[in-house]
């Protein structure tokens, strides 16, 4: 058994999901790229080095970037995705078509803006060590999302993380043409082999265009 997509176990995690954005881009449809970002410490890895990697070979004007999920805190609380996403990529890569952070209070304006985008690029999703991806967290009632709903506020149950959360759902994500999951560290270890077995946790239950799983070696423990 393996989970729903393509796995590829890689040296730098960092390094290959700017490899898959940069391919991503140049492979890209249309004259824009849309492109939905995360938060956690691995992407703040993964788009410090975007950044870098990506300099020359994304005309970031052209992409248009969503959040996948936010804490409900202020934008520059340091606990908030936008502020990491900011630090880690928007500052460094000069300027984007457009941005458009989550806000707690906005949810129907999100949930509208991700109706009306005709295709999302590109999404990029972590992997908790419960299984939850974006904020969409075991048991939540954000799994349930009624069919057609893009985005909702979710809370995780078992209460192990923090924040009220806003994030996109199922249905949005299964919009992406491509899904990209990080999986970094030994931390990931115990879940990435649940998930491997294609365990029903959140993370299993993506479904998009194509799901690419990439996992680094202390995580897939190889
Ligand atoms: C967040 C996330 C969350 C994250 C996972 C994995 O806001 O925290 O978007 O879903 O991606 O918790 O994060 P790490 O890979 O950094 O541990």
């Amino acid at each position: 058994m393996s989970p729903p997509g393509t796995v590829r176990i890689v040296d730098d995690i960092a390094a290959a999901f700017a490899d898959v954005v940069i391919d991503s881009f140049a492979a890209r449809l249309e004259a824009g790229f849309t492109l939905v970002l995360s938060g956690g410490p691995t992407a703040r890895l993964c788009y410090e080095r975007l950044a870098d990697q990506g300099a020359a070979l994304i005309d970031w004007r052209v992409v248009d970037v969503l959040m996948g999920d936010e804490r409900c805190v202020d934008a520059d609380d340091p606990d908030a995705n936008q502020r990491l996403v900011r630090q880690a990529l928007l500052d460094r890569v000069g300027d984007l078509a457009t941005f458009h952070p989550m806000s707690c209070d906005a949810v129907d304006d999100y949930d509208r803006l991700l109706a009306w985008i005709p295709a999302l690029d590109l999404v990029h999703l972590g992997l908790g060590p419960d299984g939850h991806t974006a904020s969409l967290f075991p048991d939540s009632t954000g799994l349930d999302a009624p069919a057609g709903r893009m985005a909702v506020l979710n809370t995780d149950p078992s209460g192990g993380n923090p924040h009220r959360r806003m994030t996109v759902t199922l249905g949005a994500i299964r919009r992406a043409r491509r899904v990209v999951f990080t999986v970094a560290g030994e931390s990931k270890r115990a879940i990435w082999s649940q998930v491997s077995s294609d365990a029903d946790v959140p993370a299993t239950r993506v479904r998009a265009g194509e799901v690419l799983w990439l996992v680094d070696r202390a995580a897939a423990g190889v």
